[in-house]
């Protein structure tokens, strides 16, 4: 017999098809995310399941799904997933690194330069069919060449983000949980500094760490004030680690010059202040949304299924403790 899955959300025929062929599976293809209860009803008898960020596998779900072994969710981030609480019912859980670095750290400079570039605004102009002519002091911006970035997060996408402002000709800043050697930071052309001196020094700041109760709010009203009158904000990891009521008065009040963000607290209900405000550029959380990118995630997650409901050790097992006590 082959092992049960269900896949929560609308994945490319190719994902499909390969996880048919080792699997039998069920399928949302309908792409209406499931609520709580309906994921919980749908897992009771399933041996895997490939789910979203917007699934959430909480106690009571894993409570329910009583023969799960593995939760491959198609994403680099996590935080939908209790880890602690699979690991305890030997539930593995999987994520999509590496495969969505490169697009994730182009979307960041897409914001870096659309904020700074105020390309959102200068559309929304032509669109109301506002423009008269040319005028030396149309729309100006400020320059991504040359100015200081601050990463705050130095993971395999910081760095990615890292090596692209090279070409920008950029000083780097970083800051992470530990300090790299000196032939990465060599490779990276990055100077490794607290997170008050990047606030301090940075003309762009780029958010790139995970979200989880320790960085909830890692950025505040306190370090909006750290930061440069004439800095941008750039969010491309996950809602949560900006405060976004303080980043509204920072954008506001000039506490800081403009953001640009792919990611919200309580996404996709953002807070509505944010439509109103020209110095923001928003984006409904498409870090990763190439079509070569995203159909790569989805596949990998397909993999890492499959592999740990055919007894091998999946290529991006997050908790090994789970598959031992499985
Ligand atoms: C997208 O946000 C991801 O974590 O992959």
């Amino acid at each position: 017999m082959k092992p049960k899955i269900l896949v929560t959300r609308e994945v490319f025929d190719e994902t499909l098809a390969y996880l048919n062929d080792h699997c039998d599976v069920e399928s949302n293809q309908t792409d209406k995310p499931f609520d709580a209860a309906t994921l919980a009803q749908r897992l009771k008898d399933k041996d895997g399941v490939v789910c979203c960020l917007t699934d959430r596998i909480d106690p009571a779900v894993l409570a329910a799904a009583q023969r799960l072994k593995v939760v491959a969710n198609i994403a680099v981030g996590y935080n939908n997933i209790d880890v602690p609480a699979c690991t305890a019912r030997g539930v593995m859980v999987t994520n999509t690194p590496g495969v969505l670095d490169d697009s994730t750290a182009d979307l960041a400079f897409t914001l870096m330069l659309a904020a700074a570039r105020r390309l959102t605004e200068a559309e929304a102009y032509i669109r109301a069919g506002q423009w008269q002519g040319w005028h030396l002091k149309q729309l100006l911006g400020v320059d991504v060449h040359h100015a200081t970035l601050g990463i705050i997060g130095m993971g395999r996408i910081g760095q990615q983000i890292a090596r692209r402002a090279g070409g920008f000709k950029m000083r780097v800043l970083y800051q992470n949980r530990n300090r790299w050697p000196a032939d990465v930071e060599k490779w990276l052309n990055a100077e490794y500094v607290t997170k008050e001196q990047l606030l301090a020094q940075s003309d762009f700041v780029v958010l790139q760490i995970p979200y989880s109760p320790a960085t909830h709010h890692y950025i505040g009203a306190a370090e909006l004030k750290q930061m440069k009158p004439t800095a941008i904000l750039i969010n491309s990891t996950r809602g949560g680690v900006i405060d976004d009521a303080a980043l509204i008065d920072a954008l506001k009040n000039g506490t800081i010059r403009a953001a640009g963000l792919d990611v919200f607290e309580n996404e996709p209900q953002l807070n509505p202040d944010f439509l109103e405000l020209k110095n923001v550029v928003l984006a409904p959380h498409v870090g990763s949304s190439t079509e070569a990118t995203r159909r790569a995630m989805a596949m990998t997650a397909a993999n890492n299924a499959v592999a740990a409901l055919t007894g091998s050790t999946p290529p991006n097992l997050l908790n090994t403790e789970a598959k031992n006590k499985a």
